[in-house]
């Protein structure tokens, strides 16, 4: 509350000089949750805290176009080609903010987005699109009032457009949620682990094995509805939070043994939360299984400290650290692939958050 009435009361409310017009571009990353956000109360507010890597390869860039205008005008497009469907969501937030951005009421808004990855990948787009066009909105107010990036800013707004997206806005690794375990966390942005992370994580690299390329079968809105009557759900947010404490520790100090059994643990949890949710949903195909077997395997026999997690689908996200990366590649293009869609991966790593592109 204290921030949502700083943001209103800053919020520039004058008019528009004539003439103002220009474009702005930026591009921001999508981020893999290791503790994950499955629940959500209020306006956009999270059961338990998160944390996430932000990641590098997988991007969205949004540029807008911006002209002053006697009323709020917006277009969308995608890919080069408009798509009101695909602007839907962007769109529904600016009219449901407005009153943090009310000169986009003297505006019109020509919104460029494209993602660097596959549209068919099944990788969630919304915390990378949302975010980069938060960040192309407020560079448009900063250009109006002359005012310098707030990234804080930027999280607060990107969580209200879509929740994971508050921890896209930082490099490396972020935290999202109030947790008494550290100082400055909120629940209504993230914060950066940048500082407080052990240097094996800053390069940790993620293979995104692509076990199937259609959208999911349950939205993440749908998704953290369905917690709502999960008989599941109390006990669900005191182990999250248990998790928060114990992997801080372990992020600060390297402790790879507890990365991997706390990440590992939240991705099956995920699962098994949709399991057990009425109607209940199984979001992994026999691949996903198949892959983890391997990888559990791979690790027993070789004891390179790789893991595995999942997001609300059934595709499966290879951790690891940069310096085994000789060894696990293989292996994926050895051992892995075959369970891969069209022998489909991504080689993703940890990311250093958005760019200003415009
Ligand atoms: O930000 P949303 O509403 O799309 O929810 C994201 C949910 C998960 O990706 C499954 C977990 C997470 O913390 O990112």
């Amino acid at each position: 509350m204290e921030m949502e009435n700083r943001w209103l009361s800053e919020a520039f409310k004058g008019e528009v000089p004539d003439g103002f017009q220009g474009k702005v571009g930026w591009a921001s990353p999508s981020n893999i949750a290791l503790v994950k956000y499955w629940g959500k109360k209020g306006k956009q507010i999270p059961q338990n805290p998160s944390i996430s890597f932000t990641l590098s390869e997988c991007r969205s860039e949004a540029f807008i176009g911006f002209e002053k205008a006697e009323t709020f005008g917006f277009k969308f497009f995608f890919d080069g080609k408009e798509n009101p469907a695909f602007g839907e969501k962007i769109e529904k937030f600016l009219l449901d903010y407005q009153a943090f951005f009310p000169f986009i009421n003297q505006l019109n808004l020509k919104v460029e987005s494209r993602n660097t990855f596959p549209h068919s990948s099944g990788i969630a787009s919304s915390a990378s699109s949302m975010s980069a066009f938060v960040m192309g909105l407020m560079a448009i107010e900063n250009q109006i009032v002359g005012k310098q990036f707030d990234f804080q800013k930027a999280s607060y707004f990107s969580r209200l457009a879509s929740g994971s997206a508050s921890r896209s806005v930082f490099p490396q690794m972020a935290l999202w949620g109030a947790t008494p375990c550290f100082e400055g966390s909120s629940d209504e942005y993230a914060v950066s682990l940048e500082n407080d992370i052990h240097p094996v994580f800053k390069t940790y690299r993620d293979a995104i094995l692509i076990v199937s390329g259609e959208t999911k079968a349950v939205s993440s809105r749908a998704g953290h509805a369905l917690m709502e009557g999960n008989p599941y759900a109390t006990a669900r947010y005191a182990q999250a939070n248990e998790n928060i404490k114990n992997l801080l520790v372990a992020l600060k100090s390297g402790d790879l043994d507890t990365f991997i059994n706390i990440t590992e643990s939240e991705a099956l949890q995920l699962h098994a939360l949709m399991m057990c949710s009425n109607p209940s949903f199984i979001l992994m195909k026999p691949n996903t299984l198949h892959l983890i077997n391997e990888i559990r395997a791979f690790r027993e026999e070789t004891k390179i400290p790789l893991c595995f997690t999942l997001d609300a689908g059934p595709n499966v996200h290879l951790l690891y650290p940069e310096s085994e990366a000789e060894k696990v590649d293989g292996f994926i293009k050895n051992e892995l692939v075959k369970y891969c869609v069209d022998g489909r991966w991504i080689a993703d790593r940890v990311g250093d958050g958005p760019k200003k592109l415009l």
